[in-house]
């Protein structure tokens, strides 16, 4: 007779789903996923704070079962918020670009009422984020998104957002400067400020070379482990450097410039209290 053995059947994990950055964004980070893993996989147990999120294309690629996810755009962090709740998308998406003004139109007034943290502004969003030109997102003085119209061959629109309550439960979505975070000492940071521009003071995207010096001085104060990431121009090097971080290079992805040129464009990573 055989020997019959009971098996008691452990209780399903709950299972998180991986879902893709459902953004354009520019400055994505997907291609340093290779090179962040193995760091985090050493401290997966920790909260990643991203005080940068952007596109979330670290966090999606991580995985991390607790997060605080702060970027100081309201609306990206208002359509992450309403994913999370359970967004779905009630007008037509078309890829037109009358279509694409009205919705722009609205957008506008939304925020020019003060209802911009809404689900509706948020779908308005998602539809101007991948409808729009590059995926930007710009403003003129008076406030108003004025992104023109993209010109793509196809888009592969969303109206429902299914997994994504699953996939963003435990992690948290915050809309301020980076230095007003509560971060806890045991918190696992994974910075992408926007880009050093090389001689500038001011640059572009209002991130100016004093906030890379309060940024790199706030996670140099941080107890646990720092991945900072960013163009690796000589003052950023430097800055870091004198910070006492440990400090690698990498070759972004190859852009073409205006000029035909290919080459690469240097990052950096800069690393600390990951040993
Ligand atoms: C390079 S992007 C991050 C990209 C992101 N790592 C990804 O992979 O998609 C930099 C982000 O910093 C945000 N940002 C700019 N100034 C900030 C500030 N003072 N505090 C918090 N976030 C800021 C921008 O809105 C932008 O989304």
């Amino acid at each position: 007779m055989g020997v019959v053995r009971a098996f008691r059947r452990e209780p399903e994990a709950e299972t998180r789903p991986v879902v893709k950055p459902p953004l354009k964004w520019a400055g994505g980070k997907r291609w340093q996923l290779p090179e962040l893993l193995p760091y985090w996989r050493a401290h997966s147990r920790r909260r990643l704070v991203e005080p940068f999120c952007g596109g979330l294309a670290v966090a999606t690629g991580l995985v991390p079962e607790k997060a605080l996810l702060n970027d100081v755009n309201p609306h990206v962090i208002n359509f992450y918020q309403c994913l999370k709740k359970g967004l779905s998308i009630e007008f037509s998406m078309q890829n037109e670009s009358h279509a694409y003004y009205r919705a722009r139109e609205r957008f506008n007034d939304l925020l020019a009422t003060g209802k911009g943290a809404t689900e509706e502004a948020a779908g308005l969003f998602y539809y101007l984020n991948r409808t729009g030109y590059n995926g930007l997102c710009r403003f003129n003085s008076k406030g108003g998104f004025n992104v023109p119209f993209g010109r793509y061959k196809t888009i592969p629109y969303r109206s429902t957002f299914e997994e994504y309550p699953a996939a963003f439960r435990g992690w948290m979505f915050t809309c301020m400067d980076f230095d007003r975070l509560e971060v806890e000492p045991t918190d696992f940071i994974y910075a992408d400020p926007p880009y050093d521009v090389p001689f500038t003071t001011y640059s572009k995207g209002g991130f100016s070379w004093e906030d890379q010096v309060r940024a790199a001085k706030w996670l140099s104060r941080h107890k646990g482990p720092v991945i900072l990431s960013n163009q690796a121009t000589k003052r950023i090097v430097e800055l870091y450097e004198s910070l006492n971080f440990e400090l690698h290079t990498l070759d972004a992805p190859r852009r073409i410039s205006c000029t035909g040129d290919r080459t690469p464009a240097r990052e950096v990573l800069a690393l600390r209290n990951l040993r």
